[in-house]
């Protein structure tokens, strides 16, 4: 009898795992986000850009509520855990849809998981170019490398920079900063004068110093993924002398982050970036963004990650609003392409052929403003899609 009523209950949940979702269920989305280790301050505020996009406009779309479940693929930069994490995602919680992704070896590992178990995959900071040549159900809410770094390396061009040595993390977003700053630079009349690759853990940053200031280059260009490592760099660049030898700094927003630009302190002040993002963005809707993080997170300062969980958050919940609460990944593809909205950072749009975001690029300063280090913004360019895929 015991055994019979335990296969019930057995049939029954079988049958409910294959039932297809109604439209009244909930929409799961399954995020992958780094939340412990050196990447932690990621999974975090993609996480807060995510929460008080629900928190602030509803957490109920097209008529389905919106559940989170996150999934911690510390360190961020193995691919087989978040791989791992985004199957158990599929298969035990049933998610509708994946999202988040700090780092790219994660969205590169998980990519192929969305194809194969047809789920929508919406990265909000992954931020090689090739990220969403890997999946159709892929899209971005982030940036890319190549569109972060083409602005400043022209910014450079025009700024009697001659010289340039360039230093980055080496794996996919800095080999796309590497490749796209030499290009649009030499491509201006700029030469490199020196190129180095750092590894992306524990890089030891002393011998790379040295040989920047044995080489005498007008600046160097920075890519590194931001954490304790880019505030030691900065410290470094200023303590070994760099600065005094009158090299200049020119990098792309995330190393003057807002996350550890306090962290950094002086050493950033003057530091010139391109980037999509800037608290001190001036906009209506930035500052009602910036109001109700502060609200919301009042220990924590809102920088892009946040920004690229909030659009991220956005983008899912205008799909959702459009195709009635189907999360189907053609229809949510379709739905995402060509969409366009005004965000706290700027106009963006996503581009319908490949899926990746269109957005003002802006060149920025570090400034103490009311007491506080701030990007602000100074020039731009708009509606810049992603250079490396042209
Ligand atoms: C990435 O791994 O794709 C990545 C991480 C941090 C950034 C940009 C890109 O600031």
């Amino acid at each position: 009898m015991r055994h019979l009523k335990k296969s019930i209950v057995a049939a029954a949940f079988t049958l409910a795992a294959s039932l297809p979702a109604l439209a009244a269920d909930p929409i799961k989305i399954g995020l992958v986000l780094p939340m412990t280790g050196p990447f932690a301050a990621y999974g975090k505020q993609i996480e807060h850009g995510v929460k008080l996009y629900l928190a602030t406009k509803g957490d109920t779309f097209g008529g389905r509520k919106v559940e989170l479940i996150v999934k911690d693929d510390a360190p961020g930069t193995a691919g087989d855990v978040s791989k791992r994490l985004a199957q158990e995602l599929v298969i035990k919680d049933k998610v509708d849809i994946l999202a988040g992704f700090g780092l790219t070896p994660s969205a590169f590992a998980v990519a192929p998981v969305a194809t194969e178990a047809k789920k929508p995959m919406v990265v909000m900071n992954a931020a090689t170019s090739a990220v969403t040549t890997k999946s159709n159900y892929l899209v971005r809410t982030s940036m890319t490398l190549p569109q972060i770094t083409a602005p400043i390396a022209t910014w450079a061009s025009k700024n009697g920079i001659k010289k340039v040595f360039t230093l980055v993390a080496d794996y996919g977003p800095g080999h796309d900063a590497e490749g796209q700053f030499k290009k649009t630079f030499t491509a201006a009349g700029g030469e490199i004068v020196g190129e180095v690759r750092a590894p992306v853990k524990n890089p030891d940053f002393a011998p790379f110093l040295q040989k920047i200031k044995d080489t005498k280059p007008d600046a160097v260009f920075i890519f590194l993924p931001p954490g304790a490592e880019t505030i030691a760099f900065m410290k470094g660049f200023t303590e070994r002398g760099l600065t005094a030898a009158g090299i200049r700094l020119i990098a792309t927003g995330d190393l003057p982050d807002e996350d550890i630009l306090e962290a950094i302190g002086d050493a950033a002040l003057g530091l010139i970036t391109s980037f999509h993002y800037s608290e001190a963005h001036k906009s209506p809707e930035n500052k009602a963004y910036t109001e109700a993080y502060y609200k919301a997170y009042p220990k924590d300062r809102p920088n892009f990650m946040s920004m690229g969980g909030y659009d991220g958050m956005h983008l899912i919940a205008e799909v959702l609003k459009k195709t009635g609460g189907n999360a189907d990944a053609e229809k949510f593809v379709e739905a995402a392409k060509g969409m366009k909205w005004t965000s706290p950072r700027g106009p963006i749009s996503i581009d319908p052929v490949t899926r990746d975001i269109v957005q003002t690029i802006y060149i920025r300063k570090v400034e103490r403003v009311a007491g506080k280090l701030q990007n602000v913004e100074f020039d731009q360019v708009n509606e810049f899609k992603d250079p490396g895929k042209q």
